[in-house]
């Protein structure tokens, strides 16, 4: 079993983050399945960036935790992306995730670390993300890097409503946001990560 729990298996918020995304495979199987990608694409960026390892760990649960919030995101408004347009009101709903993302972690041993990657991994670095239009290092270093490894696995995974696109794609698109959604400085050293890496590290 621990061969396949992922890496940190031995911490003790381990079982409680595993329990959270087993949840949240549960009652949205996309969503379950894409945060333990974008955990491991999240620790290549931060061995990319020299992260320490207390902060590469702290990185990993938030972004294994960073939807953790569709939890309260009724299945009737996540289910309604295969197609359907939500209402302004179902998107309010679906961007509350993010901060009620952190309440729902609040008082189980997460540190505040973890806590900013679940609640600011849709800020974007020039301040037009969500919840808190905060920008630049007002943003979690750790949320800056799971902002760009949840939009690689956002572009190249299949949805319910269409084909993930290819590497180079997903590659330009998030190039292309350096300075604007995305921190220039994560980018860089997202970029220098080979598209055979990434395939091994998103495989089903
Ligand atoms: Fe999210």
């Amino acid at each position: 079993v621990k061969q396949h729990a992922g890496p940190y298996v031995d911490s003790p918020l381990a079982p409680v983050a595993l329990a959270f995304v087993a949840a949240l495979r549960a009652h949205h199987e996309e969503s379950g399945e894409h945060t333990p990608r974008v955990a491991r694409i999240s620790l290549r960026i931060a061995r990319a960036m020299n992260l320490s390892p207390s902060r590469t760990q702290d990185l990993y649960f938030g972004a294994l935790l960073h939807d953790v919030g569709k939890l309260v995101v009724p299945q009737s408004i996540l289910n309604k992306r295969c197609g359907e347009r939500l209402t302004e009101s179902e998107w309010e709903t679906l961007r509350a995730h993010t901060w009620r993302g952190t309440t729902l972690l609040q008082g189980r041993g997460f540190n505040e670390a973890i806590l900013c990657v679940v609640e600011e991994h849709h800020q974007f670095f020039d301040g037009t993300g969500y919840p808190y239009a905060l920008a630049g290092d007002a943003i979690s270093l750790e949320a800056r890097i799971c902002s760009v490894a949840d939009a690689y696995d956002a572009i190249t995974a299949d949805r319910c409503y269409r084909a993930g696109s290819p590497d180079a794609i997903a590659r330009h698109e998030i190039a292309a946001g350096a300075g604007t959604q995305f921190d220039p400085a994560v980018v860089e050293a997202f970029l220098k990560i080979s598209a055979d890496e990434l395939s091994a590290l998103t495989a089903k």
